[in-house]
């Protein structure tokens, strides 16, 4: 659906649900990370583009908290300050929440949502959310927030307030996301390049949500933790796990459990990987940078151990019939697929891909084809 029809459904949905007009609004992409993944909180490179599906929030003026969203049209009142209820509008209080810790958040508000970001298949729904609400209730509060300060609100507000440690690769990329380029982000100083890429991009949804409060993200976190802890008993002065040599891997083996071991070659050689599939982009060597797409699946897949049995099935399936590369994105155990491939053999990639997923997972993936587009913006009501 193209965003045209999104703002208009956000428009007549809040005045169908608040007999009035809104006067602040914008809208945020989710993302798919290309490579570079369990690294944005262990100081390594992401390397993510900025997804045409987007969130749109439009907001008026009101009394206490009020939301409505396309998805189900049931208004629903919230209250920032109450703990997270497992609910979408957690990460509305949240960014009211730290947005009020900067003075910059309305005494109150109606908010209406639409979106074509698919929610818990690993491109960053929550984020195209945050940073759009962000954007949109800083305005109603006559404030205007630089992208840099957008990031910010909307990493606290998921990260303090719902409670997933997440890194923040997909705040960034929301905020700062440019049409036909990729965006290096090294996560340890926060620097980041635009790499042009214009290239589209086929997504395999596997129809596995995950839900990352739900335990597998902040364990690995913890494990990271306890990884970067016996690193530095083995004498190994690091600021975080990407900075651990590789040369230093195996003589590690025997410093922690192998479980901790396996996600530290995980986020070392991703690290490397990463930068190395970033030059491959830069010179738009799409074969050598697809080779890394399918080495960085199989490093979540055995050592991260983040992947699921459908994923490998579509990158197996992927590869087979002849694709640059392919890999299960976002933070896993579900989520999307993407492959990337010559244009001219997408569509017959297409087919053959779902044909297997058909016949062995017995379901019909969706799938789409995407290209790199902008970050947030504002937006007016139509
Ligand atoms: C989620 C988090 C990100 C990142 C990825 C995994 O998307 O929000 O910060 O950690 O998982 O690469």
């Amino acid at each position: 659906m193209p965003l045209t029809s999104s703002l208009r459904l956000a428009s007549s949905l809040f005045e169908a649900s608040f007999a009035s007009r809104p006067t602040a609004g914008a809208s945020a992409p989710g993302r798919v990370n290309l490579l570079g993944e369990h690294t944005d909180y262990n100081g390594g490179p992401v390397l993510p583009f900025a997804l045409p599906r987007r969130t749109v929030v439009l907001a008026g003026p009101g009394e206490g908290w009020e939301a409505v969203s396309t998805l189900d049209g049931a208004v629903v009142r919230f209250e920032p300050a109450a703990a997270p209820e497992g609910r979408w509008t957690d990460f509305l209080g949240g960014v009211i929440r730290v947005l009020h810790g900067l003075r910059a958040a309305p005494p109150g508000g109606r908010l209406a949502v639409a979106s074509t970001v698919p929610a818990g298949a690993g491109l960053a729904s929550s984020a195209a959310l945050s940073v759009a609400a962000a954007r949109a209730l800083s305005q109603l509060a006559g404030r205007r927030l630089s992208r840099e300060a957008l990031v910010e609100v909307a990493f606290h507000a998921e990260h303090d307030v719902v409670g997933v440690e997440c890194g923040r690769m997909d705040q960034m990329i929301s905020a700062h996301g440019v049409a036909r380029h990729a965006m290096l982000i090294e996560t340890a100083d926060g620097s980041t390049t635009q790499i042009p890429f214009d290239q589209p991009v086929l997504l395999f949804e596997t129809g596995v949500a995950h839900r990352l409060a739900d335990g597998e993200y902040n364990r690995r976190r913890a494990e990271c933790r306890a990884a970067l802890e016996a690193c530095r008993v083995a004498g190994l002065a690091v600021e975080d796990l990407a900075a651990v040599p590789e040369p230093a891997l195996d003589s590690l083996r025997g410093a922690m459990p192998a479980v901790l071991h396996r996600r530290l070659t995980h986020v070392v050689r991703e690290t490397a990987r990463t930068r190395a599939a970033a030059m491959a982009l830069s010179i738009r060597d799409y074969a050598r940078f697809g080779a890394f797409l399918a080495e960085g699946h199989r490093s979540i897949r055995d050592d991260f151990e983040s992947s699921c049995g459908e994923a490998d099935r579509l990158v197996e399936s992927a590869l087979r019939h002849g694709a640059w590369g392919a890999r299960l994105t976002g933070a896993g155990w579900g989520g999307t697929v993407l492959v990337m491939a010559p244009a001219e053999q997408c569509a017959a990639l297409t087919a053959a891909i779902v044909a297997d997923f058909r016949r062995e997972v017995g379901r019909t993936p969706a799938v789409w084809k995407a290209r790199a587009s902008g970050g947030v913006r504002s937006e007016r009501a139509r």
